[in-house]
């Protein structure tokens, strides 16, 4: 542990200046420079340091792109430049803290841009300061009290603690950051702890903010809406403040805990990009905001709106963790470093490296309409086909037969799962299938008996009626016996049966916040109680069960965030699983979030949410860049359809190590070109790639298009492996850079919605 001395200037030699690396964390270092002042965190290909100036002992941004040799980096803060340092000059201490790049910022003492942290003391007062007290630097990461979090081993990832005092307040801020070998991210969390005397309202903490000058950035920000999850939107960084966010108690569909700034010339393969993704699925903000001098400030955490803790002396309050991303490699660059971290060090659970299973869920098939029979018709179908999960979907407990009722009494019901449970899974195993289950166990129905015996356990505003949504109300799980009942209610019909799988979904989004269960000053906890008492019950079913493949889903794909899949291995991407829907809502979840973590069936066509008929080939295609499953009623879908399952099923286990391991190369994306979309994802060890390319539709009088496919050896040979399929490619051995750098010639396709795969794999020879 490092203090600062009477001056502010720490005089100790630090351990990270002298540390011995081991081969595998050269990759990555942490130092002090103790005459500079300067911190230095180095990834694989990023440096990002932190300075403390002043004998006020400000802590500032200083540096954050391309890894430097160096780290006499004091003088970017501009501290020589008027308006002066406090120190030196105590009138214009207000224009100093406006413009200094603040590591993470106070309140109301001079610094107007919008700050990372604000308080209301017992005396109603919000200044507050923070200074740089002392830093640890360690190998490993901990984990965060409650909250899902990017982990690793000792010798996978390096963390600096520095810890900041306000000495009127005696508030302690911990920053934490922690650094991989194998990613180029910086972890960043904030915990708060009440070293004071009294209680102090925290009415605002954000996890992670990075100031530095605008470089002409395009900020980039996903939007969507129920069946259209995650739309990219790309607009200049201007004055003023830009930002999204949820205040709807989950990550949402309409805006997602992800931003990026790039540089308005960087493309897929080249120029800087920054990036920032919340570890957390409640409510949240990320922003941008250029001040008057040209700077901006980017910062994430949760939305303050509603949010208010109240921090017991001796308490602390752990801020959810951002992941900050920097790639010099474009968009692409970024997108292959966040799958690589999530992959890596995010995902948990026996299936984190593993195939999934195919699935068939009779969500679309039947919705509330079935019955043991009926699921048995299903299960018989698609194991023959070579489907390996049957789930079932919502309708299966108390007497619901629509969406109006029965949630929170999970109990079978017994007059459609004629025979019990147990039976119909015993009878699913037998045909060689996994049996998986649908819950909404966050959610609790007006026609429910456990609303008739405690109406108190919504979330409600006294004297005021209740806002349903989907005819339900919220379960209140900041209350233990609330979290208990219905965690006991669901792990009973777990245990009662040999379920293998879970999908867990959440229907409606919060509101009306209010909760029996705590004191009028603790009602501004609610929320992000409410979203630890989430993480709290996940964490207990994958701990009591942790052979359970757990796939998260809300309305779709309204709480697809890193928080989820610290939970679970998959999620449940858009209930639109129209093939070219799909396109545009995949792209935009795969931006961030590895492919194999997307929920993505086959379904029915009419298609249910946009009506359009789709080959059931090109949906096949589609679907195969995610967990791949179906979502139709197999016994009804036209006989050449059915033809093409076993095919597909082959498809699946043919590439699904490639997909799900692979680096994901955008080359063409739909919702920018309306014509075509096509992607690839090549192996680690260079071997293979599989492109897909989707017409969306067909074109008159035009000639072949021409691909660019990145990522292969350049010096290799490669050939087209699948040739047959598509004749009119007439070339099929290509060098990996003539694939990069001048691409093949796509031929078009006659009709709409057509797809095809090329498998490229190493001419034999050369293995
Ligand atoms: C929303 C999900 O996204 C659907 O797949 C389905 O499970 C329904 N809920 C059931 O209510």
């Amino acid at each position: 542990m490092h203090r600062a001395n009477a001056l502010g200037r720490g005089n100790r030699k630090c351990s990270g200046c002298t540390a011995k690396t081991t081969e595998r964390n050269q990759n990555m270092n942490i130092i002090y420079n103790e005459k500079n002042r300067v911190f230095k965190l180095d990834t694989p290909h990023t440096s990002y340091c932190i300075g403390v100036v002043d004998e006020e002992n400000f802590l500032g941004h200083v540096y954050y792109g391309r890894k430097l040799g160096s780290d006499d980096l004091a003088y970017l803060m501009r501290t020589g430049e008027p308006p002066f340092v406090p120190s030196e000059n105590n009138r214009d201490r207000t224009s100093f803290l406006d413009t200094f790049p603040m590591e993470y910022t106070g309140h109301n003492l001079g610094d107007y841009r919008e700050g990372t942290l604000s308080v209301r003391t017992l005396s109603g007062h919000t200044g507050v300061s923070l200074s740089y007290v002392s830093h640890s630097i360690y190998d490993g990461k901990k984990a965060l009290e409650g909250l899902p979090a990017t982990f690793g081993g000792k010798d996978e990832c390096k963390t600096l603690e520095i810890i900041c005092e306000d000495p009127v307040l005696k508030l302690q801020v911990v920053l934490s950051y922690s650094i991989f070998a194998d990613t180029d991210a910086v972890a960043r969390s904030v915990r708060i702890v009440n070293q004071g005397g009294e209680a102090v309202y925290l009415t605002k903490v954000l996890s992670a903010c990075i100031d530095m000058d605008n470089d002409n950035y395009e900020m980039i920000t996903l939007h969507g809406s129920w069946a259209r999850e995650r739309a990219i939107q790309t607009y200049p960084v201007r004055k003023g403040k830009q930002s999204v966010g949820s205040v709807r108690g989950e990550s949402s569909h309409q805006e997602h805990p992800f931003m990026a700034w790039k540089s308005r010339t960087a493309t897929e393969e080249t120029g800087d990009v920054y990036a920032m993704n919340f570890v957390y699925s409640g409510n949240f903000l990320a922003q941008i905001e250029e001040s008057q001098f040209g700077s901006i400030r980017a910062m994430m955490g949760i939305h303050p709106e509603d949010f208010c803790w109240k921090l017991e002396p001796g308490g602390s309050f752990q801020a959810p963790e951002v992941i900050c991303m920097y790639s010099a490699g474009g968009l692409g660059g970024m997108t292959r470093n966040f799958h690589e971290l999530y992959r890596n060090h995010l995902i948990r659970g026996m299936y984190k490296d593993k195939k999934r299973p195919i699935l068939i869920n009779n969500w679309e098939a039947t919705y509330f309409d079935f019955d043991t029979d009926k699921l048995l018709d299903i299960a018989r179908q698609a194991s023959a086909l070579g489907i390996e999960m049957l789930v079932m979907d919502d309708g299966w407990f108390g007497h619901r037969d629509d969406d109006n009722s029965s949630l929170g009494d999970w109990f079978v019901n017994e007059s459609k799962i004629k025979g019990g449970l147990k039976y119909l899974v015993d009878e699913v195993n037998r045909l060689g299938m996994k049996f998986g289950i649908w819950v909404e166990p966050e959610m609790i129905s007006p026609d429910s008996d456990l609303y008739k015996e405690h109406p108190d356990w919504a979330i409600q505003i006294p004297g005021r009626v209740g806002s349903l949504g989907r005819n339900q109300y919220v379960l209140d799980l900041t209350r233990k016996e609330v979290r208990d009942c219905i965690y006991e209610r669901i792990a009973a019909v777990l245990r009662s049966a040999n379920i293998e799988y879970v999908k867990w979904d959440m229907n409606r989004q919060l509101s009306d916040f209010g909760s029996f269960g705590l004191p009028a000053d603790r009602q501004g906890e609610l929320v992000h109680r409410q979203t630890l008492a989430l993480y709290e019950m996940q964490e207990r079913l994958i701990t009591d069960f942790p052979n359970l493949l757990l796939e998260n889903c809300s309305g779709g794909g309204a709480r697809f965030d890193p928080g989820m899949l610290y939970y679970s291995p998959q999620i449940w991407c858009s209930d639109d699983a129209d093939a070219v829907e799909r396109l545009s809502i995949q792209a935009g979840t795969a931006l961030i979030y590895p492919l194999s973590t997307m929920g993505a069936h086959v379904s029915d066509c009419p298609n249910h949410t946009v009506g359009r008929t789709t080959p059931f080939e090109t949906r096949g295609y589609v679907a195969l860049a995610g967990t791949f499953g179906y979502e139709l009623d197999v016994t009804k879908i036209p006989e050449a359809d059915r033809e093409m399952i076993p095919d597909q099923v082959a498809m699946y286990h043919k590439y699904n190590d490639l997909v799900r391991q692979g680096d994901y190369y955008r080359i063409a994306r739909y919702a920018d070109n309306h014509f075509y979309d096509c992607y690839a994802v090549v192996a680690k060890d260079k071997s293979e790639a599989l492109v897909t390319y989707v017409q969306v539709l067909g074109r008159p009088n035009f000639h072949s298009r021409r691909i660019r496919i990145p990522g292969l050896d350049p010096e290799k040979t490669y050939v087209i492996e699948n040739a047959a399929d598509w004749p009119e490619i007439r070339q099929t051995e290509y060098r990996g850079d003539t694939l990069h750098y001048a691409g093949i010639n796509i031929p078009p396709i006659s009709g709409d919605f057509k797809g095809r795969l090329l498998h490229f794999v190493l001419r034999s020879h050369q293995f």
